[in-house]
């Protein structure tokens, strides 16, 4: 992944357990200590970071990706790239709705990365459908960081089930989103 990916691993590490925490976890991963952030790097590195930040902080991997995502929209997305998610819509479901089109529009700046891709299906007023599709393995609880994140951005509170793609013989994870403004 692009090295801004592993750069906001490095943030998220530093802000929330200080930077010894980050020399040791760069260190274990075998890992450099900062990334160039518009270069590609190999994904293993980013699976090595969260597989090492797990050991020496004890939390399950599913957690640090969960805190991950959440990470990446309120501390990086909406301060870095603020333009980009002013431009992609004004409410949850316009977003979520956009998210393809969003990572298709940057690909002039990250030339040879790997996007994922949402599909959406508007179920009702206040549900959606978002079928999830990437080439990479057991991103899911980053994507529902992001989505948790994305709903306290757009000031909706957020609620999300799973379907049993296996079961549906689907080549993605389906979430099915409950959104609603908070009052
Ligand atoms: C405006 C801010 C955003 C930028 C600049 C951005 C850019 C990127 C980049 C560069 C990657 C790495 C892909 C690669 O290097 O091959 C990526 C991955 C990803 N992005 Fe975004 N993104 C943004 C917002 C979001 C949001 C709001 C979501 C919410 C769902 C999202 C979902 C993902 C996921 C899940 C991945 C992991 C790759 C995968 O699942 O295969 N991104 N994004």
């Amino acid at each position: 992944m692009y090295g801004m990916v592993n750069q906001a691993v490095k943030g998220f590490v530093e802000d929330n357990h200080g930077p010894e925490m980050w020399q040791k976890i760069h260190t274990k991963a075998g890992a450099p200590e900062s990334f160039a952030v518009m270069s590609p790097y190999d994904d293993a590195i980013t699976y090595n970071l969260v597989g090492a930040a797990s050991e020496l902080l004890q939390v399950p991997a599913e957690k640090i990706l969960k805190g991950f995502g959440e990470y990446w929209v309120d501390k990086v997305a909406t301060v870095h790239y603020e333009s980009i998610m002013t431009r992609s819509g004004q409410n949850f479901m316009d977003f979520v709705k956009n998210l393809d089109h969003m990572h298709q529009r940057i690909r002039i700046t990250f030339p040879n990365y790997n996007p994922p891709s949402f599909r959406v299906k508007v179920v009702s007023a206040s549900e959606l459908q978002v079928d999830y599709y990437s080439e990479r393995a057991g991103l899911l609880p980053f994507v529902e960081g992001l989505f948790i994140a994305l709903g306290r951005y757009f000031q909706e509170g957020i609620k999300i089930e799973y379907a049993d793609t296996e079961k549906l013989g689907l080549p993605c994870k389906r979430l099915l989103i409950e959104h609603a403004p908070l009052t």
